[in-house]
């Protein structure tokens, strides 16, 4: 789902970047490891700040990255132009993610599945694209502060079907993922880390 003016001005500014990166920080911490040398995605990048954290927090080789929304794709595509082979940029949606399956070493979101109707199935897709061992980190934003009376007049998101802290981490593990660490603050935000298990004779290591 597309943002409104009021989201697209917090999350594209310096500040952003400052935050993001504090994230980032936080999800390695929690995660226990870079990811040094390998390739990276990051869904719904906005205006793609994020890249920049993952290339320096995570110590990725490559950051693949996308958005549903072009105009957002081109800004990032131009902030991180001085990137060069680092980083690709292309248009796509959560939901159905065109690239083969088992591709990254680490899939990242920072606040961006909580605006797919489908949330169930961007975590699907987000499993698929994962290679066996590798981490899935996310930060998300719950229903409570979705639902919360100022965040809905403010705000543009899909009203029904949201999740909280608890939804979140059971549509993880249904999709097979293994929960290695995960936090809520004030009902109101999630973090996540959850990795692919390694297959062993045909089914997942748990
Ligand atoms: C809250 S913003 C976060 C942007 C960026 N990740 C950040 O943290 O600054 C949510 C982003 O998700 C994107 N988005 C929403 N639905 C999407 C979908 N189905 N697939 C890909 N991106 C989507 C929006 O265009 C927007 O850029």
């Amino acid at each position: 789902m597309s943002e409104n003016r009021l989201q697209r001005l917090i999350y594209s500014n310096c500040l952003r970047a400052w935050i993001q990166e504090l994230e980032c920080r936080y999800l390695r911490h929690l995660a226990g490891r870079s990811i040094r040398g390998g390739v990276a995605l990051e869904v719904g990048c906005g205006a793609g700040y994020g890249v920049d954290a993952i290339l320096e927090v995570f110590e990725a080789r490559r950051v693949d990255a996308f958005d549903l929304d072009g105009e957002l794709v081109e800004r990032a595509r131009t902030r991180l132009a001085r990137r060069g082979e680092q980083v690709r940029l292309f248009r796509a949606d959560c939901e159905a993610i065109d690239v083969p399956s088992e591709s990254y070493d680490a899939v990242f979101d920072f606040a961006v599945v909580h605006h797919v109707l489908g949330w169930r199935r961007a975590i699907e897709q987000i499993f698929r694209v994962l290679k066996p061992g590798a981490v899935f980190c996310a930060v998300e934003v719950l229903d409570r502060f979705i639902s919360n009376p100022v965040a809905r007049r403010l705000l543009d998101h899909p009203s029904q079907d949201r999740f909280g802290h608890e939804d979140f981490r059971g549509a993880l593990r249904d999709v097979g993922f293994k929960l290695l660490e995960t936090r809520q603050i004030a009902d109101s935000f999630g973090w996540y880390v959850a990795e692919r298990p390694v297959a062993i004779g045909g089914s997942h290591a748990s």
